[in-house]
């Protein structure tokens, strides 16, 4: 492999800053010199009372999900990542995802496509009853359709509908500072603001937040959880689930060391220089694909560039794979490795088994921070330009075997002959 585009979580380059801080980490097993440095800077950049470092996201919503959401009731999202889903689903509950309409059509180029659509869920929320809607979750940005931005505004609005039916809203924080950064660019009223005053406004419309900090916080491991109310009720139940299945409450399963490489990670994920740089990879690559008359989720999200598989093969049904169909061939064309966000991805119904259909086939060709050059960004465009020559012969893949959870990560496949 030459190129890989698995993902941008865990896959960053740390800055020398964070390998200083990785040797001056306090590893006290209680209340170590690292957790209130975390703590402090959370609270400086989120503004939140109550910080729990955990192992990385997928952990918080372990952690979180089952504190609000059982069997009967609903979880709802602008769009909900695989994990984050599996985990409204393993606390019996069901995942309704909520995005704009704008979102479903790679080539319209709309800004903020990754926004929630305010009018259905308060819709959603008076059809299944507020009682019944556990938790609202806000993806910023939202992965799943493109690591498209969400507006401030759209984050206003959707914090007066939850507060509105007093419903929970969790900012799902992954992608924080990128999508910070498309508010300072893209919208009216906060190209003089610094990013840091942005994602204070951004975190002050929700009540908690779960973060994978292996994506903006720049480190290889790590993950976040807050709740704003120091003394919420919540935090009882956080503490305690956090001692059962990640360790005490001031390390969460990360040693003292990855705490102080993340404190440090989250004020430079913030540093307008490096957001510039960090976007403008994904602009480059996109426009190289523009040149090619290749679609793409359009405008550019913060974190990748999601092809539009099922644009390049029209002739691959959802069921056979689009996206999980290019990104292996772009293995085999060029040593690249990439991942399927679509109908391989969503998987199967949990309650009839049947396949579902992805809203879009996207290969994902997400870009670790800090580690490629412009180089190989025209290695990558070359190789899809020659897989573009021969699209129209290609074929799609059936599954040979697949767990029953999060299949993606493990199943088998084989080419359809
Ligand atoms: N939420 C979002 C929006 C994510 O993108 C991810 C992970 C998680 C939660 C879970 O975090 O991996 O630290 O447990 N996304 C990675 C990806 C895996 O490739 O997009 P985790």
């Amino acid at each position: 492999m030459y190129i890989d585009l698995l993902t941008d979580s865990g896959t960053n380059a740390m800055s020398s800053e964070q390998w200083g801080g990785i040797l001056s980490g306090d590893e006290a097993y209680a209340g170590a010199r690292s957790y209130y440095r975390l703590q402090d800077t959370c609270r400086d950049i989120f503004g939140y009372g109550y910080i729990q470092p955990v192992h990385q996201g997928r952990a918080a919503e372990k952690v979180l999900f089952p504190l609000l959401l059982q069997k009967g009731m609903v979880a709802i999202s602008n769009m909900f990542f695989d994990t984050t889903r599996a985990h409204v689903e393993l606390a019996g509950a069901r995942a309704i995802d909520c995005v704009v309409d704008a979102a479903k059509s790679p080539s319209i180029r709309a800004p903020f496509k990754g926004n929630m659509d305010v009018a259905k869920l308060e819709q959603l929320i008076v059809e299944y009853g507020p009682e019944k809607v556990g938790l609202v979750v806000m993806t910023i940005t939202n992965n799943s359709a493109g690591g498209q931005p969400v507006s401030m505004q759209n984050l206003r609005e959707t914090y007066a509908i939850c507060q509105k039916y007093n419903v929970p809203l969790d900012i799902d924080g992954a992608r924080f500072a990128e999508n910070a950064y498309f508010i300072k660019r893209d919208e009216a009223g906060y190209t003089n603001k610094s990013i840091k005053e942005i994602v204070g406004e951004m975190f002050s419309y929700s009540d908690m937040f779960s973060m994978s900090a292996k994506k903006d916080g720049i480190v290889n491991i790590g993950g976040i959880l807050g709740t704003k109310d120091a003394n919420s009720p919540l935090v009882t139940g956080i503490k305690a689930n956090c001692i059962s299945y990640e360790g005490f409450y001031t390390y969460g399963g990360l040693a003292g060391r990855d705490m102080e490489a993340l404190a440090i990670g989250l004020y430079e994920a913030i540093e307008d220089d490096y957001l510039k740089y960090r976007i403008g990879q994904m602009e480059y690559l996109a426009s190289l694909l523009d040149d090619a008359g290749i679609a793409y989720q359009a405008p550019v999200g913060g974190h990748g560039v999601f092809v539009d598989a099922a644009a390049l093969l029209p002739h691959i049904p959802y069921y056979e794979y689009p996206g999980q169909t290019l990104a292996l061939e772009l293995y085999l064309e060029a040593g690249i490795r990439s991942c399927d966000i679509g109908s391989y991805m969503l998987g199967n119904d949990p309650d009839t088994r049947k396949q579902l259909r992805s809203e879009f086939e996207f290969t994902r060709l997400a870009i670790p921070r800090r580690v490629y050059t412009q180089a190989h960004l025209d290695v990558i465009a070359d190789a899809l330009i020659e897989i573009k020559k021969r699209a129209n012969t290609l074929r799609g893949y059936r599954i040979t075997w697949e767990p029953p959870v999060l299949r993606h990560f493990q199943a088998s496949l084989e080419p359809i002959r």
